[in-house]
């Protein structure tokens, strides 16, 4: 699902990423950690093309994604499901509407959009607040209106960046199971966080990024 070759990544000459090699299996559930600024974020946006590598080959869901062209942006970021921490919900559009947008752009029937939007609201427990508006919801509320927003679209491949951010440690579970539930259905997922709590309350591969390499790449807990 995700192959990155020799990928190294520099901002004004400081390189953040050096040569990372790293590959992620169809079904693989990956956890992402490490240090404040080892560069999670950005390893995250280079797969997502929101950045290019300065040097290196990263190939996710069957695309060459470093030399991209921009046209073909749109075909991927529809396999996959991104859930950033600066989540931007349409202000005047109902939770229903947000999490359909993208759905009807795409040219879904509003019948079928609406069906698919309000089982994933169902099941992150939102479907009472289908008509509010975003203001109106609290800031893990719109945070779960985010996530179903990248779900909705059953992507192959789930890019999240400290998706707990905003929420309690319930909440934050809720999330880890949902999540889990979607991998265990076959997508691939890929979480940053450095949340500890999360990350020793499930065992599985996970990456610590340290001085722009991969320090630590296998089960944790050990
Ligand atoms: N657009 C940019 N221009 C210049 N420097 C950048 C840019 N984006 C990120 N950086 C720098 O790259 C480094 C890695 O940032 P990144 O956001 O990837 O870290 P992170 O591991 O996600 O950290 P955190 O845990 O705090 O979210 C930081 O030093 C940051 O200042
Ligand atoms: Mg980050």
């Amino acid at each position: 699902m995700i192959r990155i070759r020799g990928v190294t990544k520099e901002y004004d000459r400081r390189q953040i990423l050096r040569g990372i090699d790293l590959s992620v299996d169809p079904g693989e559930m990956v956890f992402l950690t490490g240090p404040s600024g080892a560069g999670k974020t950005t390893l995250l946006r280079l797969l997502y093309a929101a950045e290019r590598p300065t040097q290196g080959e990263i190939w996710v869901a069957g695309s060459r994604v470093d030399t991209l062209a921009r046209s073909e942006l749109p075909h991927l970021r529809r396999k996959i499901g991104v859930i950033f921490q600066d989540f931007k919900l349409l202000r005047r559009k109902t939770v229903l509407e947000n999490v359909t947008f993208v759905l009807r752009v795409h040219g879904i029937p509003l019948r079928e959009a609406h069906r698919r939007a309000y089982k994933v609201l169902k099941r992150l427990g939102l479907h009472h607040r289908q008509s509010a508006l975003p203001e109106s919801l609290s800031g893990g509320e719109q945070q779960r209106v985010a996530i179903a927003r990248a779900l909705v679209y059953q992507p192959r491949l789930i890019l999240a960046d400290e998706p707990t951010g905003n929420l309690d440690a319930d909440l934050a579970s809720e999330l880890l199971s949902l999540l889990c539930d979607i991998n265990y259905q076959g997508a691939t997922v890929v979480l940053a966080t450095h949340d500890h709590a999360l990350l020793e309350s499930l065992p599985a591969r996970t990456l610590v990024l340290r001085r722009g390499g991969i320090d630590y790449d296998g089960m944790w807990p050990p």
